[in-house]
């Protein structure tokens, strides 16, 4: 049996994020390049967003390339914006007929000029999908995106448009990259690491962990849909008794 038939579909998580990692090891353990293990991901990709859509998850993240990934071999990094750019290319026809909106998340200005302007022809091609928003995290961290939080609510201050008293963590919130999405739900990590990697740190406080040693490339629709099964069995207390909860 599907885990798939086992989910309540009237219990979905609205948001999940995902690390996907473990593209390099399993590729290296096939005796072949660090790059056919980004090739194969990229197929995971499609996979597992089509399963998030056909279930009907509002919101999908994926974390596809961090600040930190910046200082990989350049032939690495040179090898992944090239995937990036391919792939953008290739998924848009495909994205656009089932409705699902693209969006991006990271410090864009440091792209190569070509993959940005890729990203923003496949951001505003797919504007008009409804079914589900994909965002892509890209040249991403978490820190830096509190940086610019903190920098865009200092210069309001300084200008006297907010005083420090408005300072709220809705406002943080509102400050931050993903301040159009809810907070992811359920937080998927592929590949064994047992760690956040600088990825949404302020909205991942009360998500739910999901680890797997599957290397992202074979992590396809039914682990997927075991991680959503497993995110059902759990009680999300957010500080309280489990009585309150339940009540
Ligand atoms: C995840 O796989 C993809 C990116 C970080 C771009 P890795 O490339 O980190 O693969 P491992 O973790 O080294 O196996
Ligand atoms: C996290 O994976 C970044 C992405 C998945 C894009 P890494 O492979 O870069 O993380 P570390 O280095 O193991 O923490
Ligand atoms: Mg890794």
């Amino acid at each position: 049996m599907s885990y798939l038939d086992k989910i309540d579909k009237t219990r979905l998580p609205k948001h999940v994020a995902i690390i996907m990692d473990g593209n390099g090891r399993w590729a290296k353990s096939l005796g072949k390049d660090r790059s056919y293990g980004h090739m194969e991901g990229v197929v995971s990709v499609r996979h597992v967003t089509e399963a998030a859509r056909e279930l009907g998850v509002s919101y999908l993240t994926i974390y596809a390339f961090s600040t930190e990934n910046w200082n990989r071999p350049e032939s690495e990094v040179f090898d992944l914006m090239d995937l990036m750019m391919k792939a953008l290319e290739r998924e848009t026809p495909d994205l656009i007929k089932v409705g699902v909106r693209l969006e991006i998340i990271g410090d864009m200005d440091r792209l190569p000029e070509k993959v940005r302007n890729r990203a923003m022809k496949c951001i505003s091609e797919t504007a008009g999908g409804h079914e589900m928003t994909l965002v892509l995290a890209l040249s991403y961290s978490s820190r830096w995106e509190i940086v610019e939080a903190v920098k865009s609510i200092a210069r309001d201050v300084k200008e006297n448009k907010l005083t420090v008293q408005d300072i709220n963590e809705a406002l943080v919130s509102n400050r931050l990259t993903t301040r159009n999405y809810p907070e992811p739900d359920l937080l998927i990590r592929t590949g064994g690491e047992l760690r956040i990697s600088n990825f949404l740190m302020w909205q991942l406080s009360y998500s739910e962990l999901y680890f797997t040693e599957t290397p992202w490339p074979v992590f396809r629709k039914e682990e997927f849909y075991e991680a959503i099964y497993s995110f059902q069995s759990r009680e999300r207390r957010y500080g309280k008794t489990s009585e309150q909860v339940q009540n």
